[in-house]
């Protein structure tokens, strides 16, 4: 039977309460156990999510053993009337018992290929646990390094948040939903949330609709057109207008515009919380605007089985909007094999060992040398070390916040790991823990390690700072390493971009580490000693100090220079401080050295016609391995739309491409630009090319001045 006809029989044998049960997520909880079996044989429970309480990215959750959803799945099935599947979520959000990166770390990779094989392999070993489903990936673009979800984030640029989407999605899902090693995907969370107000989690957003359409929308866009199975709304408000209540967000831009097939679930209590938000009087009414609005399912509130088949009954909801709702989830339970396939194997054995190498290679390479004077990296395995630091015997922070499912004996400490790269070399460590046990071996080393960085607990979920500095006491302990006269290596373990002002002309080098996931400290290792050349790249803008925030390179040419991100100083940007980040968006040095021919283009002009019709402009450099190693680098190209109807950023990222160069080798990498990048949406919400002058840039990061020009006519 085709899905349709399949959804149709279904949807003419329930009843109204069973319809409503179907858009009805509840928690997983243990102590309720008994009355989740009660619910799931009337229908009235559609999903659970595998979680025990909220904050789930701060909990040890407890596990819900695959036993114990197959009961409850077998209930669903063989005691409910209707006999539908429930789908099953859970915040995977970058890993499952073996952990990669933090997501913000992951987008320093700038590898799509390596994030869409990770995801597939968490995707796989989540579905043997019986998950179906995943909220991620988060695609909240940011600017705010205050924001403790920053680390979830794919970073401040829209075409990289894009091509992440894609590939999570892609990971996740697989060429087809119904493989037992695939699951849905969730893009979450729709939208602006990234842009909270100070930083402060889920507070107001002030963002116009050019703005959204242009920046926060590129990434959910993509993940709509990669077939991403659900989307969840976000808490914040957008100029006005709750996110969770908004017909415009929800139905006329996503589902109607951007053709979003699969359904919409709300945030944790965010239908709810819309009476605190004041716009609705009762929970009724918050039922009322979220489910009208277009938000299919509710997360957790346990609203919508209260209300939702009232307000039918009323007429203030149509039964052919609660029919399409119902009609989006089964179709997704459909498309995950759910209702001929219900049931998770036991016992099916994670293979840990391809994920633990797909962890160390995800995290080697979104590891990114920021810094390295005097080529003190890589480090030779036969030198005196001083390995000292807050973070050198920590194990969870290295996980990230936001993980659920993890097992710690997978995770060495940097005390654990280096040595076992560097047998040979002579290690000063300490027991103590006491910092002037640490600075007597700095004495007796050659060369100091500083594995410094923050406490995840300090990132994620409503956990963001007013200084995004290194925690108290850490610069300190870097300029008492200076002043003893040894190289100091800083290698930074964070979820975070820090602001490095007060340290960074302490440090021979910064090897930004991140909260690199279970295989962090022998990634570093890999680096530190140079097995592997270091080929990460910044995904977003490093402040000098919090107050620059925001800053972000694509940001819209000013009148007034008052930016300063591309050096123009001393014009109009802040008294006490450089306008130019600390590092810009892009960048990441190498052991190797790439040089760049000049940027070519396939024609000097093109004609909004042959935009239309496909055509491109193509723009091509060679780039030359040029040092005394085999590297990775990430070429990107950015364009200028130097006049147009609308102030357009100074530059975007359009194209990028990591590629293995071998040294002395020379490749050639071209970028397409067609109607997709040179496009924008302008005053009337109408995605267009304008004629005029293009700036096309191929380099190795934003500040590249290797230009061409072309015109569209
Ligand atoms: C709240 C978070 O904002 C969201 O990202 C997460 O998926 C849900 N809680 C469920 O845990």
């Amino acid at each position: 039977m085709k899905m349709s006809d399949r959804i149709d029989s279904l949807l003419s044998r329930m009843t109204l309460k069973q319809k409503v049960g179907q858009l009805n997520q509840e928690m997983l909880d243990f102590r309720r156990l008994e009355e989740i079996k009660e619910k799931i044989r009337k229908g009235e429970i559609g999903s659970l999510i595998l979680v025990d309480s909220a904050f789930a990215g701060h909990d040890k959750s407890a596990r819900a053993s695959v036993e114990v959803l197959n009961e409850l799945q077998r209930i669903a099935m063989e005691e409910s009337e209707c006999g539908i599947p429930i789908i099953y979520g859970k915040d995977v959000i970058h890993g499952h018992i073996i952990v990669l990166p933090v997501p913000l770390a992951l987008a320093a990779s700038f590898n799509m290929p390596l994030i869409k094989e990770g995801y597939s392999a968490i995707a796989e070993a989540a579905a043997a646990d019986g998950i179906h489903w995943s909220f991620a990936p988060m695609l909240d673009l940011s600017r705010d390094p205050r924001w403790g979800r920053i680390i979830e984030s794919p970073g401040e640029d829209p075409y990289l948040g894009a091509q992440i989407a894609k590939a999570i999605v892609e990971g996740f899902q697989g060429e087809d939903l119904s493989d037992p090693k695939s699951i849905a995907a969730c893009a979450k969370h729709y939208i602006g949330y990234g842009a909270s107000e100070g930083g402060r989690d889920y507070h107001k957003a002030e963002i116009s609709d050019y703005t959204l359409r242009n920046y926060y929308l590129r990434a959910f866009k993509e993940a709509v057109k990669s077939k991403v199975s659900t989307v969840m709304t976000s808490f914040n408000e957008v100029s006005g207008q709750p996110v969770s209540s908004s017909y415009y967000l929800l139905t006329e831009l996503l589902k109607n515009e951007l053709g979003f097939e699969g359904f919409v679930i709300s945030d944790w209590e965010a239908i709810k919380q819309l009476k605190k938000q004041g716009v609705a009087d009762s929970m009724k009414d918050c039922v009322y605007l979220a489910f009208n609005a277009g938000l299919d399912m509710d997360m957790v509130d346990r609203l919508y089985i209260q209300h939702l088949e009232e307000l039918v009954e009323e007429g203030k909801v149509s039964m052919e909007a609660l029919d399409e709702s119902v009609r989006r989830v089964l179709n997704i339970k459909l498309k995950l094999g759910l209702f001929d396939h219900p049931y998770t194997k036991c016992d099916a054995p994670i293979d840990r060992s391809k994920l633990r190498s797909l962890s160390r290679e995800a995290a080697r390479e979104s590891m990114v040398l920021l810094k390295n004077d005097n080529n003190v990296l890589p480090l030779s395995k036969n030198a005196k070390i001083a390995l000292i630091g807050p973070m050198v015997n920590e194990r969870r922070a290295l996980l990230g916040a936001w993980t659920l499912d993890y097992d710690l004996d997978e995770v060495k400490t940097f005390r654990e790991a280096l040595p076992e790269i560097a047998p040979e070399a002579e290690w000063y460590t300490c027991d103590s823990g006491l910092v002037d046990d640490e600075l007597r071996m700095i004495r007796r080393a050659d060369v100091v390690v500083l594995v410094l960085g923050e406490s995840h607990e300090v990132t994620g979920e409503a956990r963001s700072l007013t200084s995004i500095e290194l925690p108290v006491g850490q610069a300190e302990l870097v300029r008492k390493a200076r002043s003893l006269g040894k190289p100091v290596v800083g290698v930074i373990c964070c979820g975070r971009p820090v602001a490095l002002d007060n340290v960074d002309d302490c440090l021979d080098a910064i090897l930004y580490a991140w909260h690199g996931g279970s295989q962090t400290a022998y990634a570093a290792a890999d680096i530190l000693f140079g097995d592997v050349c270091p080929s990460g790249k910044t995904p977003v803008t490093f402040p000098r100090v919090t107050g620059q925030i925001p800053i972000y390179y694509n940001h819209p040419s000013s009148g007034r220079y008052v930016n300063g991100y591309y050096g123009e100083e001393a014009i109009n940007n802040y008294e006490d401080c450089l306008g130019s980040p600390m590092y810009p968006f892009g960048y990441g040095l190498s052991y190797t050295s790439f040089e760049y021919t000049e940027c070519k283009l396939s024609s000097d002009k093109i004609s909004l016609e042959a935009l239309e019709e496909g055509e491109t402009i193509k723009a091509s450099v060679l780039v030359t391995n040029t040092g005394n190693m085999d590297g990775k680098e990430v070429v990107q190209c950015y364009i200028r739309d130097v006049c147009a109807s609308m102030t357009r950023p100074v530059k975007e990222l359009k194209g990028f491409e990591k590629i293995l160069i071998r040294k002395g080798q020379t490749v050639e990498i071209t970028f397409e630009l067609g109607k997709e990048e040179l496009g924008f949406y302008n005053k009337d919400r109408n995605f267009v090319v304008e004629k005029g002058e293009f700036e096309v840039y191929i380099g190795d990061n934003c500040l590249t001045q290797n230009k061409a020009v072309f015109e569209v006519i």
